[in-house]
C-alpha cells in the first residue's frame, strides 16, 4: 500500500454575500472578494452559495455577484435567501422553474448529492417549508437513497435559544415536517444552511445541521438578545470534503 491517498471531493460553501448592503461596517464585494481568493487554491470542485446572494435583489447585485465567483471556474450552485428574489435570481443563475416558482433542484456532483431546498417566503424574513416543497424533497430523496446527500436551504432547522434569531427561522411545525421527511431517507448525510451569519451546529433527524458565517457580516452570540447584533469577528466558508464515503464539514476563517 502506498501512503497516498485519494484527493478528496470538495464542495465549497459560500454563504450571505449581500453585495450592495451598507448595514454594517465593512464592503460585502471586498468581503466576497477576498473569500474567493481564499477557496481559489483550493481547487473545489464545485460551489455552494447558500442564499441572500444580493442585499436588495436588483439585477446590477447579481451581475457583481456573477462576477466575483467567476474566477472560482467551477459549477455554481446557488439557492435564494430572504434578501434574494427568485425571479432575478433566475435572470442570472440557470435555475430549473420559473418566475417565481420556489428554487428547488437536484444536481449529481460525483461523489456527492446536492440537494437544494427554498425556504423562503417572498417579502418575509423568517423562512417556510410547505407541503409541496416537502413532497417534492420526499420524492426527490426516494429517487436516489443510495446516494450520499447534502441537503442545503438558507433558513437553518433549529431552533438556537436567541430570540432575535429563532424569530426570523423556521416555524416549529415546519421543522418537525422535515424531520419527519429525513427519517425515511437515511442517505441525507447532512443538512447545511446560512441566514443567521454565525456557525453552529445542531441535529435534526439524527443528522448534523451545520450553518456558516457571512462573506459580508457577524452575529454576536448572545443569549436573550432580541435583536440582531453584529460582531467584528472574520468573515468564513465551509469546506464539505468527501473522502472513502465520508463527508467532512470544515469551517475556515477568511483572513481580511
Ligand atoms: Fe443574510
Ligand atoms: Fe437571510
Amino acid at each position: 500500500m502506498s501512503g497516498l491517498m485519494a484527493r478528496p471531493f470538495l464542495l465549497v460553501q459560500l454563504s450571505d454575500p449581500h453585495i450592495g448592503a451598507e448595514w454594517a461596517d465593512g464592503d460585502p464585494v471586498a468581503g466576497l472578494a477576498t473569500a474567493v481568493e481564499s477557496i481559489r487554491p483550493m481547487r473545489p470542485d464545485a460551489v455552494l452559495v447558500s442564499g441572500d446572494l444580493s442585499d436588495n435583489a436588483s439585477d446590477a447585485e447579481y451581475e457583481q455577484v456573477r462576477d466575483l465567483l467567476a474566477p472560482l471556474r467551477v459549477p455554481l450552485h446557488v439557492l435564494p435567501g430572504n434578501h434574494d428574489d427568485r425571479h432575478a435570481l433566475r435572470r442570472h443563475f440557470p435555475l430549473p422553474g420559473a418566475g417565481d416558482d420556489p428554487v428547488h433542484y437536484s444536481a449529481d456532483l460525483g461523489p456527492l448529492r446536492l440537494v437544494v431546498l427554498d425556504t423562503t417566503r417572498p417579502g418575509e424574513d423568517p423562512g417556510q417549508l410547505d407541503a409541496e416543497q416537502l413532497g417534492w424533497l420526499d420524492a426527490e430523496l426516494a429517487a436516489a437513497p443510495n446516494a450520499p446527500t447534502l441537503l442545503a436551504m438558507h433558513h437553518p432547522p433549529l431552533v438556537t435559544g436567541v430570540p432575535a434569531w429563532d424569530a426570523i427561522c423556521l416555524p416549529a411545525a415546519d421543522r418537525q415536517a422535515l424531520r419527519d421527511v429525513l427519517e425515511h431517507h437515511r442517505q441525507v448525510r447532512r443538512l447545511v444552511a446560512g441566514h443567521l451569519h454565525c456557525t453552529f451546529a445542531g441535529e435534526l433527524a439524527d443528522r448534523t445541521v451545520l450553518t456558516v458565517p457571512s462573506t459580508y457580516a457577524q452575529a454576536r452570540l448572545e443569549f436573550g438578545a432580541q435583536e440582531i447584533e453584529l460582531t467584528t469577528e472574520p468573515a468564513g466558508f465551509a469546506v464539505h470534503a468527501m473522502l472513502d464515503g465520508q463527508l467532512i464539514s470544515h469551517n475556515q476563517l477568511v483572513d481580511a
